[in-house]
């Protein structure tokens, strides 16, 4: 039997979403189109033809939506701001209706004492900026400060929490080199390490706008990290998840920290990309603006995979069979992402033993399971409820340890618009019938609600 495990005092709880996944309202209202807007309209790009033209319609059901939280319990919640809203063009003109909902909504969450938690980019670039260079361009990152300016200034007085970018290792290598997300560029290296750049370039300028407009405020950066060990001790297994940790995490958070970019990666690029010279866009002073000191930093944490040399001949390679990956289909989830709670240890460990971070929030774990209301309108989605409780004790776990883990957010409050797979995934502790807009309470929602209510998890 399970002791039961109590959270400090202060602990926040909360559910994380993203604009373009759950506001809809793609077009009303003054907003501009963003990347996403173009690349889900682009036959081909997402699943389904699916797009987030109407998504969860939380722009017009906000109020409810922010009713449904409070009913939940929920001491948080994490939100992300469409820049195409607040500056249609990108930069300029402000969009004074855009920011109006913005503040009805952070009203309605102070008055239902929720605490706001606001992203300002979760990768809805207005398309405007991208055809004026995108990321790669060094504009868009004077662009987001701008941006960032104008928000913090209409939203500063209010919301006390406030993340920069969301994951910008997905925003660099699935847009530039996998091309499977906005705005869908295929294997443009340099294109991808100036984006990175550019993304930290901004976070950094941005954080003393932010500070000036919201006194007393906390801020920081989102970053992905997952578990990724080789999957053997051989040398080529190893380069391998090294070369992986460099390009997802360290080219990351290595700068964020005060230190250069790796090494390794910039060697690399140097060998593969014949016109690459780092000193072509990485100007004196950059480095010094990245590492301005940030108040948390907020991790999410799904996963782990297990990374193999593939480009090494296998009899060449330490047998993978010696080394087996634990392959128990119950123990994915429905985006084929293996469950292990242990790798959240690991992840925060890493960040704060190695980088001494002065304060973490899990700001996105969850996961993906179809299960929807049987006959009596239930949803039993009890895989869901052992993931996240798993999750909530290695949390625990991490905290008994001295990781200054303050808060907990669940991704995500809805079943929304899952970028890529459209609305084939399901992540939500509330389920959203897409056609009429209902939503309930998944039966992992009410278990996070008695979670919150005891700050303890079983
Ligand atoms: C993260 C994203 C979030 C959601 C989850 C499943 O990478 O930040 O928007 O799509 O994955």
């Amino acid at each position: 039997m399970n002791t039961r495990l109590l959270f400090p005092e202060k602990f926040i709880w909360g559910a994380a979403t993203a604009a373009y996944q759950i506001e809809g309202a793609w077009n009303e209202d003054g907003k501009g189109e963003s990347i996403w807007d173009r690349f889900s309209h682009t036959p081909g790009k997402v699943l389904n033809q699916d797009t987030g033209d109407v998504a969860t319609n939380h722009y017009h059901h906000y109020h409810h939506d922010v009713d449904l939280m409070q009913a939940m319990g929920l001491q948080a919640y994490r939100f992300s701001i469409a820049w195409p809203r607040i500056l249609p063009a990108g930069r300029g003109q402000i969009n004074q209706v855009g920011i109006d909902f913005y503040s009805r909504l952070v009203d309605r969450l102070l008055a239902a004492k929720i605490t706001p938690f606001a992203t300002l980019y979760h990768w809805d670039l207005p398309q405007v900026l991208y055809e004026a260079g995108g990321w790669p361009a060094r504009s868009t990152a004077e662009a987001f400060v701008e941006y960032a300016d104008v928000t913090t200034r209409a939203l500063g007085d209010r919301v006390k929490n406030w993340m920069t970018h969301n994951e910008p290792a997905v925003v660099a290598n699935l847009g530039y080199l996998m091309g499977e997300h906005a705005p869908g560029i295929k294997g443009d290296c340099l294109a991808a390490v100036k984006t990175a750049h550019h993304l930290l370039l901004s976070h950094g300028w941005s954080l003393p706008v932010i500070r000036q407009n919201s006194p007393g405020c906390e801020v920081g950066i989102v970053l992905n990290m997952g578990f990724d060990p080789p999957a053997s001790p051989s040398l080529a297994d190893r380069k391998k998840a090294n070369g992986n940790d460099d390009i997802w995490f360290r080219i990351y958070m290595e700068p964020l920290s005060g230190r250069q970019y790796p090494a390794d990666l910039i060697s690399t690029l140097s060998v593969r990309i014949p016109q690459f010279s780092k000193d072509d866009y990485i100007l004196p002073g950059d480095m010094e603006s990245i590492a301005a000191p940030m108040d948390f930093i907020g991790i999410n944490y799904y996963t782990r995979r297990i990374v193999r040399n593939t480009d090494v001949p296998e009899e060449e390679n330490l047998p993978q069979t010696l080394f087996p990956a634990p392959k128990n289909d119950e123990n994915y989830t429905e985006m084929g992402w293996e469950v292990f709670p242990e790798g959240l240890l690991q992840v925060l460990g890493r960040v704060y033993f190695e980088y001494k971070v002065p304060k973490i929030y899990v700001t996105e774990n969850g996961c993906s399971y179809s299960d929807g209301p049987g006959a009596d309108g239930r949803i039993r989605d009890e895989r869901r409820t052992r993931y996240l409780r798993e999750h909530f004790r290695v949390a625990h776990k991490a905290i008994q340890a001295g990781i200054p883990l303050a808060g907990y957010f669940v991704w995500s409050l809805f079943d929304n618009f899952e970028w890529a797979f459209g609305y084939a995934q399901r992540f939500g502790i509330v389920w959203v019938d897409f056609q009429t807009q209902q939503r309930i309470i998944k039966d992992s929602g009410h278990c996070f609600t008695e979670v919150i209510r005891s700050n303890a998890v079983d």
